[in-house]
């Protein structure tokens, strides 16, 4: 596909005017970087979730999952050195008061005004708030810039509960929440976001086999899912970029319409976690293993996925324009895996003489796929719709199916059609959009 130019642009727009997503509170003016799934990007963020949680989880014998709460005891930020470590720098405009990250400027002046900065400071990223009626510094809770600690605070539970050995995995998904000093490109950076993050419990020494393993592993679901394999890479960190936890890690990036930018990274824990948090608890968190006799503390390999960033490369991946005739058709080719809707029902006229059948095939389909039904507007112009919100078929009902008990299906990307008699319909939509 040719470069697009001002692909984010028609990306946002289409998102909204098709109902993936909206800016939050709108009707008041909307608030800064945060964000709506309206009915189709609901689904769609639910479709990549549930790929995630079928090879992450459901699909293995050695990862298990687990739902933890958001808010959870302020000792656990000082374990994970979030309260002390967590921070970015900070600078602010003297004259306009703009903040912005200091390591994401070139220059020492303001972005907007060319007014000189303030000195930087550290600003920390956790959201706090207050537990119980009494607003005093003994109630102060942070809402959970990860789900990974309420991953490391189970482990003894988690081992416990399931009598797994190692190497076990614990998977979480859920809303995380960063105040950041910059966000913006849509959902590509915001302050309340989703992640999807696997915490892999090995023995010491099988630990860098094991990061090799999940750092190939993951590139290749979104390879898998759709993704163009020229617009993914892995990115390296140099030693000295490394977070506080981190004995390696590799992100996985996505060539975004503005530029190369991180989708997942996976880094190599060793025992930090485990030990911190075995240290501020008060409570052991080892492992005993039986065969060979010994109490170890596991090494951990963590590959932490964004949901919204992986939807934002899903749709810009899948974001397509080729000229048909004389008119421009947009068109994601969504996985269909990823897609919101996988089948459309359009009669193609409303007379009476149609609905019933076509109703009838809609009712069937949306048992077992999510199916939409259009009757509006001419056949072409809801192909094109359909089309635009990456819908793989459409299946058409005609004047002749009343006679010879066939549909038409029309493939999204070729645009191809075949006649399909109604009775084989579901077995031949069941092998079109197997996975
Ligand atoms: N537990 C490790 C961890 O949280 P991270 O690199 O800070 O690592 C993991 O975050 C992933 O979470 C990122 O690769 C990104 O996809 C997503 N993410 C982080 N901050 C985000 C934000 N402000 N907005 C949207 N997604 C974000």
């Amino acid at each position: 596909m040719a470069e697009q130019p001002n692909k984010m642009e028609k990306l946002v727009s289409l998102c909204k005017r098709r109902g993936f997503i909206f800016p939050s509170s709108e009707i008041y003016g909307g608030l800064s970087s945060c964000w709506d799934y309206g009915p189709l990007g609901v689904d769609m963020k639910r479709n990549i979730k549930n790929a995630w949680w079928h090879t992450i989880v459901q699909s293995r014998d050695d990862v298990v999952g687990i739902d933890t709460s958001i808010l959870m005891h302020p000792r656990v930020w000082e374990a994970s050195g979030h309260l002390s470590g967590f921070s970015d720098p900070l600078v602010e405009c003297k004259k306009c008061n703009l903040r912005f990250r200091a390591d994401e400027l070139k220059e020492q002046k303001c972005t907007v005004c060319g007014n000189t900065l303030s000195e930087p400071r550290q600003f920390n990223l956790m959201f706090k708030t207050f537990m119980g009626p009494v607003e005093d510094a003994a109630a102060i809770v942070y809402m959970r810039p990860e789900t990974a600690q309420g991953i490391f605070v189970n482990f003894e539970n988690v081992m416990t509960s399931t009598r797994k050995k190692l190497p076990l995995g614990i998977a979480q998904q859920g809303k995380s929440f960063r105040n950041e000093i910059t966000t913006g490109n849509l959902i590509f950076r915001s302050r309340e976001f989703e992640q999807m993050e696997l915490e892999f419990f090995v023995r010491q020494g099988t630990d860098m086999e094991w990061f090799d393993y999940w750092v190939n592993a993951r590139i290749e679901w979104y390879k898998k899912l759709g993704i163009k394999p020229e617009n993914l890479r892995l990115r390296p960190h140099p030693k000295e970029d490394l977070a506080h936890y981190a004995l390696c890690c590799t992100d996985v990036e996505y060539r975004f319409p503005w530029n190369w930018g991180e989708l997942e990274g996976i880094a190599n824990r060793g025992d930090f976690d485990l030990k911190q948090h075995s240290k501020f608890s008060g409570k052991s968190l080892s492992y005993f293993d039986g065969d060979a006799k010994e109490t170890i503390v596991p090494y951990v390999i963590e590959p932490s996925a964004g949901v919204d960033r992986s939807m934002l490369a899903f749709l810009a991946d899948a974001y397509d324009e080729e000229q048909d005739k004389d008119e421009v058709r947009v068109v994601l080719r969504l996985h269909p895996a990823i897609a919101p809707i996988k089948v459309a029902v359009l009669p193609l006229s409303k007379k009476e003489t149609l609905v019933p059948l076509a109703q009838q095939i809609y009712s069937e389909l949306r048992q077992t796929w999510a199916t939409t039904y259009d009757d509006s507007q001419s056949i072409g112009r809801r192909y094109r719709r359909q089309d635009e919100t990456g819908t793989p078929y459409c299946v058409t009902v005609d004047f002749q199916s009343l006679d010879d008990e066939a549909v038409t299906v029309r493939e999204r990307d070729s645009m191809k059609q075949e006649r399909v008699p109604i009775a084989e319909l579901k077995a031949t939509l069941a092998d079109k959009l197997a996975l």
